[in-house]
């Protein structure tokens, strides 16, 4: 299966940015940029900012999702939203995994593989985070590390489940800070990722997975990266929170 057929995917991770009412104010201005977009457009908001985002991109072809869930349906997790919470509100991905999470709140593979689960059996598609530390990669140990993350985070995930899943490779050195990697970089592991996803279904399951590549993609380096045949689209951090930026990213995915 060659990239065409995959489905192309710009997500905005916005992070804790935005009130609700900015949040309107963003989409609106997002809305009618992306109409014509030939490629899934996602919009990954703030918890309190979820119903604000849904009403505001109602009738239009931006999706929302959320930055993460929990694995239980409900219980004694004080601060936590499940599943349940989003499906209700509309949402319809859930960014998991992502490096933040991973490096200031504890999440491990293996609550990344709960939340994941979770995920999937209430409907909801998760975008799965991976990537390497500079340390790793400087070690050489960048493919070992992805190996391990993909694994893991899809422990007992069924080859069915797995056409709801979306991974995004994110090098932790490239968030947040204008690194970018280089489209070769990106494209290498990219094309790991989809190797080791054939390892542990098939070709075809694994040909038809979107990975996005991420950190400091932006309206600049887009077109490059994504011209990469397994960078399948991109997760977008502080470039999504400026309409132009945002729509320009979603005009090289839709080329
Ligand atoms: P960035 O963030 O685009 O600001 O680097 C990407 C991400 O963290 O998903």
């Amino acid at each position: 299966m060659d990239k065409a057929k995959r489905k192309a995917i710009i997500a905005g991770n916005w992070k804790m940015n935005k009130t609700p009412k900015e949040a309107t104010a963003l989409l609106k201005a997002i809305a009618p940029l992306v109409a014509d977009a030939d490629c899934e457009v996602i919009a990954c908001v703030p918890y309190v900012d979820l119903a604000a985002a849904i009403e505001a991109t109602a009738g239009t072809n931006i999706k929302i999702g959320a930055e993460n869930c929990h694995w239980a349906e409900s219980g004694a997790f004080t601060g936590e939203i499940s599943t349940g919470m989003l499906k209700e509100v509309g949402v319809e991905y859930v960014v998991l995994g992502h490096s933040e999470r991973r490096q200031y709140f504890g999440e491990t593979d293996e609550t990344v593989n709960k939340r994941t689960k979770a995920a999937l059996a209430a409907g909801l598609k998760p975008i799965v985070c991976v990537g390497e530390l500079l340390w790793e990669r400087e070690c050489n140990i960048t493919e070992e590390v992805i190996a391990r993350q993909i694994k893991l985070d899809l422990w007992d995930v069924t080859e069915e489940e797995l056409k709801n899943v979306v991974i995004a490779y994110e090098p932790v050195w490239a968030i947040g800070t204008g690194k970018t990697a280089t489209s070769d970089q990106a494209e290498e592991v990219c094309a790991f990722i989809r190797a080791q996803l054939a390892k542990l279904y098939n070709q075809d399951a694994a040909d038809a997975v979107t990975i996005q590549y991420g950190g400091s993609m932006n309206d600049g380096n887009a077109d490059e990266l994504l011209s990469k045949v397994n960078v399948d689209g991109g997760l977008i951090g502080g470039a999504s929170l400026v309409a132009e930026k945002f729509a320009a990213i979603v005009k090289a995915a839709s080329k």
